[in-house]
């Protein structure tokens, strides 16, 4: 799932844009999308709710056992129950219709405008290597390499103009209406990131690290949040850390970017007070999910607090938006959507060490789901 900044990034030249005619298509789809999500999906949740089965299933969710086996036995049960429904199959239908056709229009739509975005990336400031750390030699895991997250071609790093591509075509025609995965219709994708990094516990932080930040969308909002912080992240994708160190140097963020893998970053031990992570979970197998907490618990100074931000668990939602999350992962290539949502973060990091662990949602839906802890004093 992808988590961009509806608005295109400050310190871009306002020459540009896209052609009528990109735009165009790319507006018809957010408006489908708008449509499926905040008309349909409602009409298709009645009548789910209104059915015997969708009724006992969603009663059973509220007050019934919570642990993984039985809540995965129930959302398997709902999903054949919201199937056999047709304003469930359509707006299903458009959902994918729309996710395919963010890239099958966006970026022959960004194409139309090659020349100018790639003569404003070639304008951008040269590259600071102390800013930006790119290893040519480390291979990245077999899941990430295999996978086209999101449907997109040839993955996180398939397509040159990836950046513009979501910048001035998916994020402001698409996802500003919210309403895909778990983000849901109407609400402010841009607004929700400002939300999740003021879920840590202090006024301020020295240094706060985010695994897996592909470019800087939330390095913006904590430097929004904590001005005074250095800020410092990792991600396998090597054009995505381009983009993001460009935009960096463009809007004078402080952010040093790493290509590394999120459960073995390289930094020393107990050398940041604070650990935010953005849409990442639900990207990762388990396994890599317990590896990567007991990194962030490494790094971590004691006293230090990590905050999760990612889509909420099943049984945080009611059974018919469970049906709609776990859909993601068969419809629009996410391997380990309902892993992540069968999983409960919080026992993950006490189990990495951390301590008052707290979850909750901060939005509609359960979305955004926050997970946060504290590293021990006497860790
Ligand atoms: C949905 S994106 C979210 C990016 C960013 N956190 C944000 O807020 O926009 C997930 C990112 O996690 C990165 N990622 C996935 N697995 C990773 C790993 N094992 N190590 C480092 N980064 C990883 C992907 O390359 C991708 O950029």
């Amino acid at each position: 799932m992808t988590f961009f900044t509806n608005a295109p990034p400050t310190g871009t030249a306002s020459s540009l844009g896209l052609t009528q005619h990109g735009r165009a298509g790319m507006q018809m789809l957010g408006a489908i999308q708008k449509f499926a999500s905040s008309r349909m999906r409602p009409a298709a949740r009645a009548r789910f709710e209104g059915d015997e089965q969708g009724a006992a299933l969603t009663e059973t969710h509220r007050t019934g056992p919570q642990d993984r086996d039985a809540v995965r036995e129930r959302v398997t049960r709902a999903q054949v129950v919201a199937d056999a429904d047709p304003v469930f199959r359509l707006e299903r239908f458009l959902q994918r219709y729309v996710a395919e056709e963010n890239f099958n229009r966006g970026i022959p739509a960004i194409e139309e405008r090659r020349a100018t975005f790639a003569a404003f990336i070639a304008d951008s400031p040269a590259m600071e290597a102390d800013r930006l750390h790119l290893d040519p030699d480390l291979t990245p895991p077999a899941y990430q390499a295999r996978t086209e997250w999101h449907l997109e071609p040839g993955g996180w790093d398939g397509y040159d103009l990836y950046g513009p591509l979501f910048a001035f075509a998916v994020g402001p025609h698409v996802f500003r209406h919210g309403g895909y995965a778990a983000v849901s219709a109407g609400t402010d994708i841009t607004q929700q990131r400002i939300d999740a990094v003021s879920q840590f516990p202090k006024d301020s932080y020295d240094h706060i690290y985010e695994p897996g930040c592909g470019g800087v969308s939330t390095f913006r909002a904590l430097a929004t949040v904590y001005p005074k912080a250095r800020l410092t992240g990792c991600d396998l994708s090597p054009l995505l850390l381009r983009n993001g160190h460009m935009l960096a140097q463009r809007q004078g963020l402080d952010v040093t970017l790493k290509q590394r893998e999120a459960t073995e970053t390289g930094e020393p031990d107990a050398s940041v007070d604070g650990v935010m992570t953005y849409a990442l979970h639900h990207e990762l197998p388990p396994r890599e999910n317990a590896a990567l907490f007991r990194e962030m618990f490494r790094i971590l100074k004691p006293g230090g607090d990590i905050v999760l931000s990612d889509p909420p668990p099943f049984r945080a939602v009611d059974m018919f938006h469970a049906v709609i999350l776990d859909w993601d992962t068969d419809h629009r290539e996410e391997p380990f959507f309902t892993a992540s949502c069968l999983s409960d973060w919080g026992e993950e990091l006490e189990k990495a060490g951390f301590v008052d662990v707290e979850a909750y949602a901060i939005g509609a839906d359960g979305y955004p789901w926050i997970t946060r802890g504290r590293k021990p004093e006497t860790a």
